[in-house]
C-alpha cells in the first residue's frame, strides 16, 4: 500500500500535547494526517484544525465533524483560527519540513536521484520555482541562499558555475543543475553537497524560515495558559528560532530580564533535552533520523 508519510515520534508527540478530550488542537503540518488521526481519536468532544499548504495533503483530510482542514500556509495561523472560531487553543503540533510523499514524487523536484523538474514548491498553485531562482537571481542573492540556507562553506564557485551555465541554457531539470556543479566537490562528498544545494533552494522557494518565524510568534498569542507547543525540527535553521522562542519568547533570542535577572519567557520547557527517535523507530523509518522534538507549556 502507498504510504504518504510515516508520522515521526508519534507517541512522544501525543504525550507532549497532554490531550484533553474536549480540547481544541492544531496540527500545523497535516501532511498524510498521521499525527492528526491519533489526536482526533483522543478528542471525542474537542476540535482539531489541520493546516497544510500542499493541495496533495488536502486529499488526506478527514471527513469528521470534529476536524477542519485549512489549506493555507501556517504563517496565517492567527487569522485562520479566528475565522474558524478557535481564537485560543489547548495545543499546537508542528512537524516542519517536507513529507515523504513530496520527496518521493519525482514530479515535485525535491530530490536529485531521479530526473525531475526544478520545482520544489510545497504549494504547487503559486510562487516561484527552484528553476526561476537559478535563472533569475543575481550573484549576491544566490550566494546568500547557499551560505545561509545550505551552510555551504565555499558558495562562490558554486554560484559562479550557475551564472555561467545559464548563459548557455536556462535551468529546467535537476540534471541541468547537477551537470553545472559537477566536479566542484570530491566524488565521495557529492551526495552531501547536492543535498545541501537542494535544501537551500527548497528553503528559498518556500520561504520556509520567514513562515516558521511568523508562525512561532503567533503561537504565543493563540495558546491558552497551560496549552502545549509540540515542535519537530529537522535541521539547525529550524532549531534556532524554536529554541529562542521557548527560551526568550521571541525568535531572535533577545533576552529580557526581570528586576532579579530572570529571563522573561511565556513558556516553560517540558523536555529538558530534545527527544530523538529510538533505534527501533529508526529501523522502521530512516526519515526520523534527524528529528528533534521539543515540548513547551504556555505559562
Ligand atoms: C513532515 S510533513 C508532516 C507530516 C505529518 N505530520 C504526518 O504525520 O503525515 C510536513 C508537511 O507540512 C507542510 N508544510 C510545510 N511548511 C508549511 C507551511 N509553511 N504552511 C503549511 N504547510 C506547510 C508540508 O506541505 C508537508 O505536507
Amino acid at each position: 500500500m502507498y504510504e504518504y508519510h510515516i508520522p515521526v515520534l508519534l507517541n512522544e508527540c501525543l504525550e507532549g500535547l497532554n490531550i484533553k478530550p474536549n480540547g481544541i488542537y492544531v496540527d500545523a503540518t497535516f501532511g498524510g494526517g498521521g499525527h492528526s488521526r491519533e489526536i482526533l481519536a483522543r478528542i471525542p468532544q474537542g476540535r482539531l484544525l489541520g493546516f497544510d499548504q500542499d493541495p496533495d495533503a488536502q486529499k488526506n483530510a478527514f471527513d469528521h465533524p470534529n476536524f477542519t482542514f485549512i489549506r493555507s500556509n501556517f504563517k496565517f495561523l492567527e487569522n485562520f483560527l479566528r475565522h474558524n472560531n478557535a481564537e485560543q487553543v489547548d495545543g499546537i503540533l508542528a512537524d516542519f519540513g517536507i513529507s515523504s510523499h513530496q520527496i518521493d514524487d519525482a514530479r515535485r523536484g525535491f530530490m536529485f536521484r531521479n530526473e525531475a523538474p526544478l520545482d520544489m514548491r510545497m504549494n504547487t498553485e503559486t510562487g516561484i520555482t527552484a528553476a526561476d531562482i537559478l535563472n533569475q537571481y543575481d550573484f549576491v542573492k544566490l550566494i546568500r541562499i547557499f551560505r545561509d540556507y545550505g551552510e555551504i562553506l565555499n558558495a562562490k564557485p558554486l554560484t559562479e558555475r550557475i551564472l555561467n551555465a545559464r548563459t548557455n541554457k536556462l535551468f529546467a531539470q535537476n540534471s541541468d543543475l547537477i551537470e553545472a556543479v559537477a566536479g566542484l566537490y570530491p566524488k565521495q562528498k557529492e551526495n552531501k553537497f547536492l543535498a545541501q544545494v537542494f535544501q537551500s533552494l527548497r528553503i528559498e522557494v518556500n520561504n520556509e524560515i520567514e513562515a516558521l518565524e511568523a508562525f512561532l510568534e503567533q503561537c504565543i498569542q493563540v495558546l491558552k495558559p497551560g496549552g502545549r507547543l509540540v515542535l519537530l525540527t529537522y535541521h539547525s535553521l529550524e532549531d534556532r528560532p524554536v529554541k529562542n522562542l521557548i527560551k526568550t519568547g521571541n525568535v531572535e533570542g533577545n533576552v529580557i530580564q526581570d528586576f532579579y535577572g530572570n529571563v522573561q519567557t511565556p513558556f516553560q520547557l517540558i523536555t529538558k533535552k530534545p527527544i530523538t527517535a529510538s533505534e527501533e523507530e529508526l529501523e522502521r523509518n530512516s526519515r526520523a533520523r534527524s528529528a528533534k522534538l521539543r515540548v513547551a507549556e504556555k505559562l
